[in-house]
């Protein structure tokens, strides 16, 4: 069976999706607006085990690490893969059996670098490409797999990965179950930023985004955070539309505070920055009053410092992080063209 490889990149949050409802499926508590990466991806390649194999499962390597369904990292994966099975009982190329995929990150795993949305996204374009046996856009959309559909089901395998099927700046709008939009809003041409991020530590973050996402309606500014965000995008959009790299910058930065401010007042408190994220974060706005940079920082699921900043900016900034202590990589990504899939010339993975 012919092998299909899908590149997808991550996509950084400029609005997060953060909080999702409970009992339905993978439906945001908010709306959210990411930029889609270049450099952080996740490469994998999917082959179908044909069902005179009699395979009792998928069968998943994450790097040189077997995976199974009930491993930790691997329930999210499993079900996703049968969800691509489901999905294709009502699709024209109606299909049925196991997957076998090998999968792995050019960057770090699960440390505020939104591995699931590279990943995810990754599984889906190369599970629908393995079924329908074809690496062509327009007929995965014949075949019933199309970019929006495409976009949903990684959005039920991990909501932040529905982002990754476009390229540039992409929106997910809340709705209802059957009502969730995703939509590219400008494409990568649109204005050249980079994300230049701050690698402090390549650790595991303590808290999975699942379990945030429960416990954030117990925060106290939960509710103000879903009230103000409406004008938050506004304004980012306004300022996306217009190039304007200090409106966005300021919405960017406010809004990560405002992400963070909810998961530290739940409950249980989740800490995802660390004592070196604060001081660089801090350290940036010295660095914009006294020199003139212009660079922002923002925060996912973690304690990496995500830097937006116009091309140009490079230079002066990579010359403040490279005498910054307490940094381990810098990596220098830019807004990206979405996902690719290939059919390989090898039959083996
Ligand atoms: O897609 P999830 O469930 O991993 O949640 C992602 C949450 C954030 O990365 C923090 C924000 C976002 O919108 O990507």
């Amino acid at each position: 069976m012919t092998v299909y490889q899908a590149s997808s990149p991550s996509n950084i949050a400029f609005v997060k999706y953060w909080g999702k409802l409970p009992d339905a499926a993978q439906v945001a508590a908010n709306s959210s607006l990411s930029m889609t990466l270049a450099g952080c991806e996740a490469i994998t390649r999917c082959q179908l085990i044909p069902a005179s194999a009699a395979a009792g499962d998928h069968e998943v390597v994450f790097g040189d690490r077997p995976i199974h369904r009930d491993d930790k990292g691997g329930r999210k994966i499993f079900r996703h893969l049968d969800r691509m099975v489901a999905s294709a009982a009502t699709a024209p190329s109606h299909w049925s059996g196991f997957f076998r995929v090998n999968t792995y990150n050019t960057f770090p795993t699960s440390a505020g670098i939104a591995s699931s949305a590279a990943g995810i996204s990754a599984l889906t374009v190369a599970a629908a490409a393995a079924m329908v046996d074809s690496a062509d856009w327009q007929i995965l959309a014949e075949q019933g797999f199309d970019r929006a559909k495409l976009a949903d089901l990684a959005r039920l395998g991990s909501g932040s990965a529905g982002r990754s099927l476009w390229g540039g700046f992409v929106k997910w709008t809340s709705g209802a179950e059957v009502d969730q939009g995703l939509e590219q809003m400008w494409s990568e041409d649109h204005w050249h930023l980079c994300d230049t991020i701050a690698v402090l530590s390549s650790r595991e973050k303590a808290v999975s985004s699942t379990d945030a996402h429960r416990e954030v309606w117990t925060s106290p500014l939960f509710k103000l955070r879903l009230a103000t965000l409406p004008h938050t995008l506004e304004v980012m959009e306004a300022a996306i539309a217009s190039r304007d790299i200090e409106a966005l910058g300021a919405a960017l930065e406010q809004e990560a505070i405002n992400m963070h401010s909810v998961s530290m007042t739940a409950e249980r408190s989740i800490t995802f920055p660390s004592e070196g994220s604060f001081a660089l974060m801090t350290a940036l706005k010295t660095w914009r009053r006294d020199s003139g940079l212009k660079a922002y920082f923002t925060l996912d699921a973690g304690e990496n410092v995500h830097i937006i900043h116009e091309a140009d900016q490079l230079p002066a900034l990579q010359a403040k992080l490279s005498s910054w202590p307490g940094i381990q990589d810098i990596l220098h990504d830019s807004v990206g063209a979405g996902p690719r899939v290939v059919a390989l010339d090898s039959d083996t993975l």
